[in-house]
């Protein structure tokens, strides 16, 4: 099958790949990109661990061939900390013991990073419906739902500070 040059901004880099059209952009991401934080847990479209940050909205990578991408602009949770530098939702996680295995963990907090983008002050229900689409099989979600609240509220006292 014809591959195609595909040209896309991940995490702030440019990056080039050759894809088929049958391939799925969750798959180009990890295996052509090393992005491995975008997990494969259904493969239909039901769970949300390979959720990414695609031109500003949330997207199940597993739902969209790589060609779609074609031009993107894509974050992945590689780009929202590094291990000396935790994003806050990655800290609040880890201080609110929101994962368990973590196999749910990368596409939740994207999710939850685009969430607070468009919702910064969300209440408990908004955050229970925010994060729908992202199965968690171990934790019950009570952690989850603490840790993105606790993280609003982090994120809002330091933009006040700021101000
Ligand atoms: Fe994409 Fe489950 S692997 S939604
Ligand atoms: Fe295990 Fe969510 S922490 S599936």
């Amino acid at each position: 099958m014809t591959k195609h040059i595909l040209k896309m901004t991940v995490n702030g880099e440019t990056h080039e790949v050759l894809a088929e059209p049958r391939e799925l952009l969750v798959y180009v991401l990890r295996e052509k990109m090393g992005m491995k934080g975008a997990h494969v847990g259904c493969d239909t479209s039901h769970c949300g661990a390979c959720t990414v940050e695609i031109d500003g909205k949330s997207v199940k990578s597993c739902t969209m061939f790589a060609v779609q991408a074609q031009g993107a602009n894509i974050t992945t949770i590689e780009g929202l900390g590094s291990p000396d530098g935790l994003h806050v939702l990655q800290q609040s996680f880890k201080e609110h013991h929101g994962l368990q295995c973590g196999y749910c963990t990368p596409g939740m907090i994207t999710r939850a990073h685009r969430l607070l983008q468009e919702n910064p002050n969300p209440t408990e229900a908004e955050v229970r419906f925010g994060i729908s689409g992202n199965i968690c099989r171990c934790t019950g979600y009570q952690n989850i739902v603490k840790a993105i609240l606790s993280a609003a509220a982090e994120i809002n006292a330091a933009k006040e500070a700021a101000q």
